[in-house]
């Protein structure tokens, strides 16, 4: 194997950034032995990224997080770049209350159809692109795999029950007043209503558990790809279950980057062009019928999925996950259900949604994961009839 690893320059300077634009601007201009200017920058709710600029018009991105966070990326990249292709990380610039990371700016996300949020929309897409990315899993997952009781996207899974689903969906009032409802979507009736889910899911992230890692980028939604390819966003790299990346995977290319993301995290997809104006026709169209008496939520359902989307799904489903999870299905398929519930439910906060997307949210997570004639067999086939449809 290739030793790709290069050296990070690392810089310590007394300095606090106060996560305000003013105090950025200045310490580009001023703080560092090259003078930067910054050309663009965007606040999410965690971090502060953009693109500066030097004397001879280099374009950098930077990504300003709080120091632990900044610390992972840091750590986490280097691991990563031994098997993924990335953006080369210059420099590590460590602050008093944050760390910076400035990465070569890689222009093709800046083109249209450069990054794979770009296709969600559309009906074309080279599959081909994604084969160059499950041939970097298969490599990696051939290099080095095993089982796991820690990993760095239990971020996203374990550390999230108990902000998210305990003291979020739980206490919302929205949702726990239909907690216990018996679920009928388009006439078919659900064996187990959401608290039996949820609690399932919960009792599953509390208890001693293994997973089958292998090296991974940890969170491969739609917008942290592009078609080279390239993977950009190291915080959560590292060894990751196959069934974590596969949970992220889907219900970011499924639902969650064409449609919930974008409406309410909109920062974050304000460059992609058309994008934000196109979400209309991936709302998915719902009707609800509360009937109090019975306790029953009779929903009326249908959503559309691009062919695109479809064709990336299925193709990753193919040609990775059924190859690995074949070898140890059981295991994996039953498992694979929590890591979908809790990305569904706690990747964004629906205690911010509307009504209406916390019915769809619940109508998705009845349809991919209730558990309906046998849990194992039925989680291939609801995934495979929620692409078809
Ligand atoms: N080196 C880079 N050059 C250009 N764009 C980048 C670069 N790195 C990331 N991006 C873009 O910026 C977005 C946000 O960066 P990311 O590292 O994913 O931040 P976050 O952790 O907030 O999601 C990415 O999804 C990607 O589209
Ligand atoms: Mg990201």
């Amino acid at each position: 194997m290739e030793n790709k690893c290069i050296t990070i320059k690392k810089l310590y300077i007394n300095y606090s950034l106060n996560n305000k634009l003013r105090n950025i601007r200045r310490f580009f201009q001023n703080c560092l032995s090259e003078r930067y200017s910054l050309v663009q920058s965007y606040k999410t709710n965690k971090s502060t990224h953009g693109k500066i600029i030097d004397k001879k018009n280099k374009a950098y991105f930077f990504k300003i997080l709080p120091l632990r966070e900044s610390k992972s990326e840091l750590k986490n990249y280097k691991k990563l770049q031994i098997l993924y292709p990335l953006p080369k990380l210059n420099r590590y610039i460590e602050l008093n209350d944050s760390g910076i990371l400035l990465y070569d700016y890689e222009d093709i996300v800046e083109k249209e159809g450069g990054l794979l949020i770009d296709y969600l929309n559309e009906d074309k897409f080279d599959i081909r692109i994604l084969r160059r990315i499950l041939k970097i899993y298969k490599n990696s997952f051939k290099f080095h795999h095993a089982l796991k009781d820690k990993y760095t996207s239990d971020k996203f899974f374990s550390r999230r029950v108990k902000p998210r689903l305990k003291e979020g969906i739980l206490q919302d009032r929205r949702i726990s007043e239909i907690l216990d409802y018996q679920i009928k979507i388009n006439g078919k009736i659900f064996t187990q209503n959401t608290r039996e889910i949820i609690e399932e899911t919960i009792d599953y992230f509390n208890k001693p558990r293994r997973e089958l890692c292998f090296l991974s980028q940890g969170d491969p939604e739609p917008i942290n790809l592009s078609t080279q390819p390239l993977f950009f966003d190291f915080e959560t790299a590292g060894l990751n279950p196959v069934i974590s990346e596969f949970a992220i995977f889907l219900w970011g290319f499924f639902m969650e980057e064409a449609y919930y993301a974008p409406k309410y995290n909109k920062n974050y997809y304000l460059s992609r062009k058309g994008f934000l104006e196109g979400l209309g026709k991936n709302k998915p169209i719902i009707l609800v019928d509360k009937d109090i008496k019975n306790k029953t939520l009779n929903i009326t359902f249908e959503y559309f999925i691009s062919r695109s989307r479809k064709k990336i799904i299925l193709c990753y489903f193919r040609d990775f996950f059924k190859k690995i999870a074949d070898k140890e299905e059981i295991i994996l398929l039953k498992k694979f259900r929590y890591f979908l519930v809790m990305r569904i439910l706690t990747t964004l906060d629906p205690k911010k949604y509307s009504l209406e997307d916390i019915y769809s949210t619940l109508a998705f997570l009845h349809l991919f994961c209730n558990s309906r004639i046998t849990k194992t067999l039925n989680m291939r086939k609801n995934i495979l009839d929620m692409i078809k449809n």
